[in-house]
């Protein structure tokens, strides 16, 4: 029964190419700390880049190694909703924005996300608390030097990113800014307004999402930063240039530090921190990618990780190299597949841009006031937990510059 391509949950026949799998599991074997590059390696392997069909137990999934389909995946209308599995449904955490299916009260949120949490006017007021959160996290780094002479950076990254988030979605602390913030929430005309359970949900996805993919991605960058002297030489004298060593970086200088945004795309392509952007995405109705028959109810996922180290797309995609994208100019807020690390289409990461000014900040920071320097071998290897993190802490040495 299970003998088809895409295995058991792929009864009806289709003409997608893809694995048969272990009976009743699917690939729910290969689903572990390297999925993404187990999935990349058999899509390859099989022919099967542009789209391949497998069985995680009885669901039927799809999964695309290509910007073409990934494109049409992501901005078509009919893959707009998440799968559920029955633990967040029972959570309430379908009413969060990450969860909610494709209707009007998704829409509503991510209205209020984009209008007031957002809005490029509040990320910009958000600077000071991504100053003073980075001045925090400076002190720690220079505590740890003089106890032990060792950083490792990922419980400080975590512990920043965190209050970060914390600050950004609730307001600093006084009492009067909570309830401005919490207003946004509150405040909503009558038809609209979130109750107190669809608040918590949002609230607590916000900070639940926001704070690991800042803090993971920050120390796969430093990482390489250690691995790579003259890379992170070259930014420092861009930074020595641009800003000097008598003021910390503003956001308003990061514009014209283009080598360290470069730094920081490089980063996202080699190690993007949700490989198989990380939710997946059902098809509400029967629809074709390319030449392929999706019928309703399949998820659909994007290898982003595949697409970001093809070689096909990327020149030499193993080697570390910021260049590439000073050589061309390249977004990556979601309008080019080949390299979308926040997704794209109606479900697109709506912190994107929180995200990366306090990504782009926090590293200017760092590599303004120290010189950093490995204290053990850098290990690159991955682990894929809900994000791809470094599967040992990075430890590195801090030198005051
Ligand atoms: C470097 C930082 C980040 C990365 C790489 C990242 C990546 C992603 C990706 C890949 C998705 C799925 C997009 C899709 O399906 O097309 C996503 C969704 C989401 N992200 Fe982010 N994210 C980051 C930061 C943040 C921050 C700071 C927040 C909030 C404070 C946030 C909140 C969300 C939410 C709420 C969703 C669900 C959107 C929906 O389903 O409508 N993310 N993110």
């Amino acid at each position: 029964m299970w003998l088809v391509p895409g295995g058991f949950a792929w009864r009806n026949p289709t003409n997608i190419p893809g694995p048969i799998g272990w009976p009743f599991l699917g690939l729910l074997p290969y689903m572990g700390s390297h999925a993404h590059q187990k999935l990349a390696s058999l899509a390859r392997s099989m022919g099967a880049t542009r789209l391949m069909a497998f069985s995680l137990g009885s669901t039927r999934v799809v999964i695309t190694s290509d910007p073409e389909i990934a494109k049409e995946m992501l901005c078509g209308s009919a893959f707009a909703n998440r799968p559920i599995k029955e633990s967040p449904s029972l959570l309430m955490f379908e009413r969060a924005i990450g969860f909610a299916p494709s209707g009007k009260y998704w829409r509503h949120l991510r209205r209020i996300a984009a209008t007031h949490m957002f809005s490029p006017k509040r990320v910009l007021g958000l600077e000071c608390l991504r100053q003073r959160v980075c001045h925090q996290m400076m002190e720690k780094v220079s505590n740890e030097m003089s106890l032990r002479g060792v950083v490792e950076l990922r419980g400080i990254l975590q512990k920043g990113s965190l209050r970060n988030v914390i600050e950004s979605v609730f307001g600093s602390g006084l009492g009067l800014e909570i309830e401005e913030e919490l207003g946004v929430l509150l405040s909503l005309p009558e038809d609209d307004q979130l109750n107190h359970a669809d608040m918590v949900a949002v609230l607590w996805e916000m900070i639940f999402r926001g704070t690991d993919t800042v803090a993971i991605l920050l120390e796969w960058i430093m990482a390489r930063m250690v691995l790579h002297q003259d890379i992170q030489a070259k930014a420092q004298d861009e930074i020595e240039d641009l800003v000097g060593p008598s003021r910390p970086v503003q956001d308003s200088d990061v514009q014209n530090l283009v080598y360290v945004q470069a730094i920081v795309k490089e980063v996202l392509r080699l190690h993007p921190p949700g490989p198989l952007l990380s939710w997946a995405r059902l098809a509400t109705h029967d629809v074709h990618l390319g030449k392929f028959f999706v019928p309703a109810g399949t998820t659909a996922m994007v290898n982003m990780w595949a697409i970001t180290h093809d070689p096909s797309i990327w020149k030499n995609p193993w080697n570390f190299k910021p260049e590439r994208f000073i050589e061309e100019e390249f977004p990556i807020m979601g309008s080019d597949l080949r390299l979308a690390p926040f997704g794209s289409g109606r479900r697109v990461c709506p912190g994107k841009s929180l995200g990366l000014a306090t990504v782009n900040l926090w590293l200017a920071q760092l590599l303004q006031q120290y010189k950093w320097l490995p204290s053990t071998n850098v290990d690159l290897s991955e682990c894929l937990k809900l994000s791809l993190e470094l599967k040992r802490p990075l430890k590195c040495i801090a030198v005051a510059r």
